[in-house]
């Protein structure tokens, strides 16, 4: 971990960024209870522990007064009609914010506080999307065929919250419908 300033790029299309970084993957067996259809997600697991996504970490303290960053790539997919996702989270410091920029591909980022208020926001290339403190977020790829890729930054201290997501999910899915995809309650979601 270098503690001089330091360049890097994120080479297009793999988007995987040059030099250090922790590469961390998540497959459909890591992400049991998180998609509505759970006999989708059963018979797909049986088949194949396919990869949903992909997460190269640019290493730095986990601490306050660093920033995070990376490249998030959510790989194209469903679980029954649901489109794949990450985890999705919290920040366990609730007060921290995070930045996010769209290279490619596309989908949302599904985001709400804790009080239940809920924003899904379109992501394409060249958008950026700020996170404001208290939001969770989860980002999903919509393409048929594209990864949805996003470079992030956030504090380091932030940490993550996972459980209150685990539990219920997100209050919105994102779904494919018969005209396309399709923003919808979440039938699980409780206040
Ligand atoms: C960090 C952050 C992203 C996500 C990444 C994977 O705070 O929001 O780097 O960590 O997109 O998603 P999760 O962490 O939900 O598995
Ligand atoms: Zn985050």
């Amino acid at each position: 971990m270098s503690d001089y300033p330091f360049t890097f790029t994120i080479p297009m299309p793999s988007a995987v960024p040059s030099g250090e970084s922790n590469h961390i993957q998540r497959r459909l067996s890591a992400m049991k209870g998180q998609f509505l259809d759970q006999q989708a997600y059963d018979q797909m697991l049986a088949v194949e522990d396919t990869l949903v996504y992909e997460v190269y970490e640019i290493p730095r303290p986990h601490q306050a007064g660093e920033l995070l960053s990376g490249i998030s790539i959510v790989h194209p997919g469903k679980v029954g009609n649901e489109y794949f996702m990450t985890k999705g989270h919290f920040h366990q410091v609730l007060d921290t914010a995070e930045v996010y920029y769209c290279l490619k591909g596309e989908g949302y980022m599904v985001m709400e506080d804790p009080e239940g208020n809920a924003q899904v926001a379109p992501l394409a290339p060249g958008v950026v999307l700020y996170v404001p403190p208290r939001w969770g977020h989860r980002s999903v790829c919509t393409g048929r065929q594209q990864d949805l890729v996003t470079f992030y930054v956030y504090p380091g201290n932030a940490g993550h919250d996972y459980g209150t997501i685990e539990t219920q999910g997100f209050r919105k899915l994102v779904v494919e419908g018969a005209h396309g995809v399709e923003i919808v309650d979440n039938p699980r979601w409780k206040r």
